[in-house]
């Protein structure tokens, strides 16, 4: 009878060990759980540094402080991402976006230092998505791209053949957009300036192709800045579709260029890397596509841009545009015949219009920034960045400093005039400095120049629509520009 009273209790009790046993469970696992996320928050606000880290905010786990730094802001002003952290940590500062720890400095001197150190404390670096859609695996394939660019874009080539090339084709574009009851300069001039290197990459022809390319590189741009999150519906997933699209067309037309040797008589950039392809081992048919559709893009995007910010300029500041005029009128005034072309040293002389280009790529910032990657572990100013860290070296921030430029938001070309070279070497890097400058700086400026010489000699032109800014935190015009253009009656 005892035996039989004892069962209920020991059911019961065991029915309790059990339920003890499954809460302690329970418990252990939320306590690890709290653990880990506690010790993952901490190692995250606190990554691992031989030594004190500069100021700065982590941001929240896995995505950083990246939403703060793509927020749009409708002016010309530094974005208040880079802005706000200036002012409150100094120009040195850490930060994570999308989940990569950088470091962000807008210390002239430090920037100076490092750009002399590539290859050494650092190396260059791009963003993950830019990697995905320009990515150039090795040294050699990098320095092979900057040595084909400067043979085809560079000094000589631009004496040689592309000065008149760019006139021709200026003055027969201006003369189409002034047709036009109005004109959206910064998608007419991404047509415009892609058409034209693509008759130097691979003497194609783009103007008639089945699909709108100004839109196509729009796209692709805002897709570069999201976050890259590739699911459908994203701008990084269409960024990607386009990158996969355009280098579609660029496979065909290596294919066919190769299928048919015979053909290579075109002398463009094009033949030169199917004849290097035999004795340099690293390039292959995938690295000849990338390397047209990286070069397709960069000769478009970033001079565009510039163009359209010109146009807006130049119509908000009539001084400015008076002194311009003045500058191209008294070249063509010089020329014996008027009909020759405009010439190296005709561009060489043009002092005012150079001004004018510094001061739209300064305030442009169409490269807001641009990267490095720690080889080393780098000391400065007491702190530490650890190896393996990204670096952006944060020009605009530079460009829109009032400690070096007065006034920085204002448009005012003849503050170049009596500028101090140590400003220009430290604080002025539109296209990088050092080893690493941008290839087609120069192509760039002569680009410009010369689209200056037709537009101001030629043509007057007002706003119609448009005219907003954005920066997010690359520069963005979301309502377009548009311009009615008018031939000048003489
Ligand atoms: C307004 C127009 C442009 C701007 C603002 C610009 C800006 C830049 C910047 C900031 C860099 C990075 C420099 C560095 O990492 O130190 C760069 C690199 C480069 N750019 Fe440009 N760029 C422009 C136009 C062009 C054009 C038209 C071309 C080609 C014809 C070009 C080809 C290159 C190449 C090949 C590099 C890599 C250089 C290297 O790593 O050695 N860029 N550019």
């Amino acid at each position: 009878m005892a035996l039989e009273l004892m069962k209920p209790v020991t059911l019961y009790l065991n029915e309790i060990a059990t339920k003890v046993d499954l809460s302690m469970i329970g418990l252990s696992v939320v306590a690890l759980l709290a653990i880990f996320i506690t010790r993952y928050i901490y190692r995250w606000r606190n990554p691992k540094c031989n030594g004190a880290l500069p100021p700065g905010s982590m941001g929240l786990p896995l995505i950083g402080e990246t939403l703060q730094l793509v927020l749009p802001s409708a002016s010309i002003d530094l974005p208040p991402f880079l802005k706000k952290r200036i002012k409150w940590y100094g120009p040195i500062f850490k930060t994570n976006v999308a989940g990569r720890p950088v470091i962000i400095t807008a210390d002239p001197e430090f920037n100076h230092f490092l750009l002399r150190q590539d290859g050494k404390l650092v190396d260059t670096w791009s963003m993950d998505t830019f990697a995905e859609v320009f990515d150039q695996a090795s040294q050699s394939s990098k320095k092979y791209t900057r040595h084909l660019t400067l043979n085809h874009f560079g000094v000589e080539s631009l004496k040689e053949k592309l000065i008149p090339q760019m006139e021709d084709m200026l003055c027969e574009t201006l003369r189409k957009w002034s047709s036009q009851e109005s004109i959206e300069v910064k998608g007419a001039a991404v047509t415009m300036t892609i058409n034209f290197a693509a008759k130097q990459i691979f003497s194609g022809d783009l103007e008639n192709a089945p699909w709108n390319i100004s839109e196509m590189f729009k796209d692709l741009v805002e897709g570069l800045m999201s976050f890259p999150i590739n699911l459908p519906g994203t701008a990084h997933h269409k960024c990607l579709q386009i990158h996969k699209k355009v280098r579609e067309m660029m496979k065909d037309v290596v294919q066919k260029r190769l299928a048919a040797p015979e053909k290579n008589v075109q002398g463009d950039l094009l033949d030169h890397i199917i004849q290097d392809m035999t004795t340099e081992t690293y390039i292959k048919e995938d690295f000849v596509v990338q390397l047209m559709f990286g070069l397709l893009f960069v000769t478009s995007d970033s001079i565009s841009t510039t163009i359209a910010l010109a146009f807006k300029l130049l119509a908000e500041h009539p001084a400015v545009l008076e002194e311009l005029t003045a500058e191209h009128e008294a070249i063509l005034k010089k020329r014996e015949n008027l009909d020759t072309p405009l010439s190296w040293s005709e561009y060489k002389s043009m002092t005012f219009t150079l001004q004018v280009i510094n001061e739209v790529l300064r305030l442009g910032n169409i490269a807001p920034g641009f990267f490095r990657r720690a080889l080393k572990d780098i000391p400065v100013n007491g702190y530490t960045i650890p190896e393996g860290w990204v670096i952006m070296i944060a020009t605009a921030a530079l460009h829109l400093n009032s400690n070096q430029f007065e006034d920085p938001l204002a448009f005012n070309p003849w503050r170049w005039k009596n500028i101090q070279t140590s400003v220009v070497a430290k604080c002025f890097m539109p296209f990088g400095s050092g080893m690493k400058q941008c290839a087609g700086a120069e192509y760039s400026r002569v680009l410009l120049a010369t689209f200056l010489h037709v537009l101001v000699t030629k043509y007057r032109w007002a706003m119609v629509k448009g005219g907003k800014i954005v920066r997010a935190p690359i520069i963005r015009f979301p309502d377009g520009f548009h311009f009615k253009i008018s031939e000048k009656s003489n």
